[in-house]
C-alpha cells in the first residue's frame, strides 16, 4: 500500500519532470499555438525558425539555423534526437525518423597553411524537404539537398544530390530502388 503511494509520487514527479516543454519559452520566428515540443530538445536561434500548425518536435530534437532560417510546415514530424543544422525548408505532412542529420552548411578547405575552422564556411543553398517526405533513421542529408515531395529515403542513408518527386531512394550515396507512380 505504501509503497504504490510512494511510486504514484514518483510518476507525478516524473510527469513533472518530462512535461512538453512549452512553445512559449522560446522567441520564435513563427511558432502555431498547436507545436509541441518535447523534453530535452535543443533550439538555437529560435527568431530564425518558423514551425507550422501540429508540428511535433520529439526528445532530443535540435535545431541550429546557424546564419540561416529553419521552417517546418504542417503536421510534420521531427523524431528523437535528429539534427537540423543551417538553412532548412521543411514541407507538410513530412516524417523524419530517429537520429537523421541535416547537415547545411561546409566549411571551407582550400588552405593548409591555417586550420580549417579559420578558412571561413558557407552552404550550396537550402536543404528542402518538399511535403510528404519520408525519411527513415539515421540519415544524412547534405548541404543544398532537395528531396522530392511524396519521396521516401530508406534507413542509414547518406543523400548528396536532390531526389526527384516519388521515388523510393537509399544507400551511400543514395540511388533511386524504385518509384512510386
Ligand atoms: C526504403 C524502404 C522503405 C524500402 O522498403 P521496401 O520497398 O519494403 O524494400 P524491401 O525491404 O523489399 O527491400 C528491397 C531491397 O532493398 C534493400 N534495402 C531496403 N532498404 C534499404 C536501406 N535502407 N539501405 C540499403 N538497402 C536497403 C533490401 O536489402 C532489399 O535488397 P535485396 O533485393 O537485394 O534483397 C525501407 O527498407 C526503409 O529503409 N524504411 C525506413 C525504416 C525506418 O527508418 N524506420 C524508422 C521509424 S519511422
Amino acid at each position: 500500500m505504501r509503497s504504490s503511494f510512494k511510486n504514484k509520487i514518483k510518476m507525478k514527479i516524473a510527469n513533472i519532470l518530462l512535461k512538453d516543454i512549452f512553445a512559449e519559452n522560446y522567441k520564435f520566428k513563427y511558432c502555431h499555438k498547436s507545436v509541441s515540443i518535447k523534453y530535452n530538445c535543443s533550439i538555437l536561434n529560435s527568431e530564425k525558425i518558423s514551425l507550422s500548425k501540429n508540428v511535433k518536435l520529439n526528445y532530443g530534437v535540435v535545431l541550429q539555423p546557424g546564419y540561416w532560417e529553419i521552417s517546418v510546415g504542417e503536421n510534420s514530424i521531427i523524431n528523437h534526437y535528429s539534427c537540423l543544422y543551417g538553412d532548412i525548408k521543411i514541407g507538410s505532412n513530412v516524417m523524419i525518423a530517429p537520429h537523421v542529420m541535416l547537415a547545411g552548411g561546409y566549411h571551407n578547405t582550400s588552405r593548409i597553411d591555417i586550420p580549417i575552422m579559420l578558412q571561413g564556411d558557407g552552404s550550396k543553398g537550402p536543404i528542402v524537404i518538399e511535403d510528404d517526405v519520408w525519411i527513415g533513421a539515421n540519415c544524412v542529408i547534405m548541404d543544398g539537398v532537395t528531396i522530392g515531395k511524396g519521396s521516401v529515403i530508406g534507413a542509414g542513408s547518406v543523400v548528396t544530390k536532390d531526389i526527384q518527386p516519388y521515388k523510393i531512394a537509399f544507400g551511400n550515396p543514395a540511388k533511386i530502388f524504385k518509384s512510386r507512380i
